[in-house]
């Protein structure tokens, strides 16, 4: 009897919400099914409005998908950028920056082992929006089991093509895209504002002193 998914989440909660990171570099190592399995259905547990469940988790793990899946992120990403007045790398400031390591991510997302497309089932705003708790599921549960990923959107320049690869009906829509791979290299801790910066009781701005602690 292979041990039910609850039970291999073992890392604590606390464990996995302040230790998980954005992912963007993976080891070449293959997840094995049995982990993907369980990362989705941890996708599957989550809240979602009026229980409809209006979503679909297309798993890409096919080599040529994924590098084509690949180029298509990397032409979204760039024209993301284009709409900001971003036209290359030239432009992006070099250091330790997370559009660095998310431009490095443009070119390297076809290769992370498997890349999750969350989908809603319909084009819906409170479809889109029932996705959205299922992919942070899906990251702590894999956070967890010591895989790392990322959320990442695509451009609606790819769209069309995107559909097609995937065979994906007009009426459903790609709201995430979600490499997953063992992390490459260290990623340090979360890093984060405190608490009395974004928070208040009662009143916009009240942010009583045991916020600080
Ligand atoms: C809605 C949303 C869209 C995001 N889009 C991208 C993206 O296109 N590319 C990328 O590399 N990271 C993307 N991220 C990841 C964020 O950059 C990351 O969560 C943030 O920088 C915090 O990273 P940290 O947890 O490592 O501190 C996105 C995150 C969210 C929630």
């Amino acid at each position: 009897m292979p041990i039910p998914a609850p039970d291999r989440f073992t890392m604590s909660l606390g464990e996995a919400i302040y230790s998980m990171r954005a992912i963007r570099r993976f080891r070449p190592k293959e997840i094995e099914e049995r982990d993907l399995r369980d990362i989705l259905d941890a996708a599957r547990q989550a809240p979602n409005g009026g229980n409809a469940q209006p979503w679909r988790f297309l798993l890409v793990t096919d080599v040529e998908k994924r590098a084509r899946l690949g180029e298509l992120y990397r032409e979204a990403w760039w024209t993301k950028r284009k709409d900001e007045g971003i036209n290359g790398p030239e432009d992006i400031p070099a250091g330790k920056g997370v559009r660095q390591s998310a431009m490095r991510l443009a070119d390297e997302i076809g290769e992370a082992p498997a890349l999750v497309l969350v989908c809603s089932n319909s084009r819906g705003e409170g479809a889109a929006q029932s996705v959205i708790p299922s992919v942070q599921n899906l990251l702590l549960a894999a956070r967890a089991i010591g895989v790392g990923g990322t959320i990442t959107t695509l451009h609606s320049i790819v769209e069309e093509r995107v559909h097609q690869l995937f065979d994906i009906p007009a009426e459903a829509r790609v709201v995430y895209c979600v490499p997953l791979g063992y992390p490459r290299g260290r990623f340090g801790p979360v890093n984060r504002k405190p608490l009395s910066e974004v928070a208040a009781v009662n009143s916009w701005t009240n942010t009583p002193d045991w916020m600080a602690t």
